[in-house]
């Protein structure tokens, strides 16, 4: 099974996130308000602050920062999840905040534009995360704070886990362990402040079913947990519970800054 391999080509993430995207709006996972400010309190925001959320989705995290600072952006390959955004900051009557199409990998911003830059649940999708992660240093100013969260296994789970990525969505491109996001943010320049790995309970089939994870391919990945190896169950712990299947997942948080001039 290869499905998870760096080697493959994704999927297009637009042509996935715009069958999706009424979906994503409601999704109890990205509108959970404690997740939100779990987030929004690792990239520091302060009322003068100009916020760029990249991958915006349909504008959760964009539309929680919006009342706590100046303005947001937030930026999207997919014309749907912006549509899906827009009318969402129209229903919580929210106006300093704006969404434009663009790709992470070239963002539409000049250089120094932003004082935070946030990403969450989007970086796994990027084929190139370093160029993104180098474009959201570009557009940070000075002493600006990057504020990422995304999928983010142990070690030990990561390679396997890959795989139920992969065919639960194809436009996924790779989970990044801590380590390696420590790594990739301290060679762009970003000085590392804080890296956690956070764990919690996932409720799998509702997890399948915001992708619209066909009924065959659902049995043969309940089949690939049946079979999954020792070590891998001990770390993921799967079980059912009445109807539903749950397992333990983890997000990466990580607020890394780019430096004043002289490295402060
Ligand atoms: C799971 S959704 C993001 C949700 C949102 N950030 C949140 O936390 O609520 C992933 C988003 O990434 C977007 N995306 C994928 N690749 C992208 C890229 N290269 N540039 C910009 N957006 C991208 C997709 O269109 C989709 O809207």
């Amino acid at each position: 099974m290869t499905a998870g391999g760096p080697e493959r080509e994704a999927a297009s993430s637009q042509e996935r996130f715009a069958e999706v995207a009424a979906a994503y709006r409601r999704s109890p996972f990205h509108q959970d308000p404690v997740a939100l400010e779990a987030f929004l309190a690792v990239a520091e925001l302060a009322p003068p602050h100009r916020v760029l959320d990249v991958a915006t989705g349909a504008g959760h995290v964009a539309v929680a920062a919006a009342p706590r600072v100046a303005t947001v952006v937030g930026v999207d390959i997919t014309e749907q999840m912006l549509e899906q955004a827009r009318d969402l900051a129209a229903e919580r009557e929210v106006r300093n905040v704006e969404f434009v199409p663009g790709d992470a990998e070239r963002l539409p911003f000049p250089d120094q534009s932003f004082d935070r830059v946030l990403v969450r649940a989007a970086p796994h999708h990027f084929r190139n995360l370093a160029r993104a992660c180098a474009e959201s240093f570009r557009v940070l100013r000075p002493g600006g704070v990057f504020a990422v969260c995304d999928t983010s296994p142990p070690p030990i789970v990561r390679d396997w886990l890959e795989y139920v990525e992969v065919r639960r969505d194809p436009s996924h491109v790779r989970a990044r362990v801590l380590e390696e996001w420590r790594a990739l943010l301290t060679a762009i320049g970003f000085a590392v402040e804080h890296a956690e790995r956070v764990e919690q309970e996932w409720d799998v089939l509702a997890w399948f079913g915001l992708m619209r994870v066909p009924e065959p391919v659902v049995r043969e990945l309940l089949d690939y947990y049946d079979t999954a190896p020792q070590a891998v169950r001990g770390a993921i712990l799967p079980q059912w519970r009445e109807d539903r299947f749950y397992h333990r997942y983890w997000h990466a948080t990580v607020r890394a800054r780019r430096p004043l001039p002289g490295g402060r």
